[in-house]
């Protein structure tokens, strides 16, 4: 089987559950700490030996596009003055990978973002990291699904068990678990925000699915599902009913960066092992916690 080297980040959402900042700064730059969000999907691709990465963006997300390149003024003001180790990590950061953008012109929904990446994808198989959904876990999420489709050749999509409540907001998978596997399960059906009594059960995807090449074509043909969107899970429910899924429950600690309070939470996380500031922060997140 041939080692799958793209992917697919999307990113070109209007962000409205981070508003305001998020109609002046996409929220896929916000920082965790100091790295924006997005660096962080970019690392855990190319970790898993993804080599070209599509990141599809928008209007007025330039910032994205500016951090993956080089800054040859900002650099050279940097070793100016002695700081090169600095100006080294900023060059490498544009190095990691070759990153592509593509604008999609209207925010139609993830799945339509993603049925941009036709001719970048081509006819291989190929990963989607959710723009906002960061995932720290020992094996990259990605390298995860990759293993669980070099094992039984079908798309993979990553998930976790979430309350009911969050279900409806995010869509409710038919499985059944494989057997002798913890955290493998069979997926024939799928449904995108459930209403109530519509669930299959309280697996969801959270932010990770490794596709096929034959999405595009079932992408292009989808009416607008929920909240009048083209929606990913709508595209992946046709193919599941069809010839069924690998879903995998994946290992690792997911943050919803397009909500204020996982972006909260991400940060506390980070900066609680982050070499620079973990004992300071952790000193005083005791202290303020006491206060509570
Ligand atoms: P979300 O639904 O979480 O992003 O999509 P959103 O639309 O920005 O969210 P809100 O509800 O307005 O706050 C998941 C991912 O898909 C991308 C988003 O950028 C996000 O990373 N996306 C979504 C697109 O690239 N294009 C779209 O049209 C919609």
């Amino acid at each position: 089987m041939k080692p799958i080297t793209k992917a697919i980040i999307p990113a070109a959402g209007l962000g409205t559950r981070m508003l305001p900042i998020s109609h002046a700064v996409p929220k896929e730059m916000l920082p965790i700490v100091d790295m924006p969000a997005v660096s962080f999907l970019v690392e855990e691709a190319v970790a898993s030996g993804i080599k070209d990465i599509l990141i599809i963006t928008s209007r007025d997300k330039d910032a994205m596009e500016d951090f993956f390149d080089y800054s040859p003024e900002y650099e050279a003001k940097l070793l100016a003055s002695g700081k090169t180790a600095e100006a080294e990590r900023i060059r490498s950061i544009a190095d990691k990978a070759n990153i592509y953008f593509l604008r999609q012109k209207e925010a139609r929904g993830l799945g339509h973002a993603v049925g941009r990446a036709r001719s970048f994808v081509g006819n291989e198989p190929f990963c989607v990291l959710y723009g906002d959904d960061i995932i720290f876990s020992e094996t990259p999420v990605c390298r995860q699904l990759m293993d669980a489709y070099e094992a039984y050749g079908r798309p993979v999509v990553g998930v976790k068990p979430v309350s009911m409540e969050l279900v409806s907001k995010y869509c409710s998978l038919k499985v059944e678990k494989m057997e002798g596997k913890d955290n493998l399960y069979f997926c024939d059906d799928m449904i995108e925000k459930p209403k109530k009594g519509q669930e299959f059960s309280n697996l969801s995807i959270l932010g990770r699915v490794l596709l096929t090449p034959e999405f595009f074509d079932i992408i292009d043909a989808l009416p607008p599902g929920a909240g009048g969107e083209i929606q990913l899970t709508d595209a992946m429910a046709l193919y599941a009913r069809e010839k069924g899924v690998t879903a995998l429950e994946f290992e690792g600690t997911r943050y919803d960066m397009g909500s204020k309070l996982g972006f909260m939470m991400a940060n506390v996380a980070r900066a609680a092992c982050h070499e620079e500031i973990k004992d300071d922060f952790i000193a005083f997140l005791r202290e303020f916690v006491k206060g509570l």
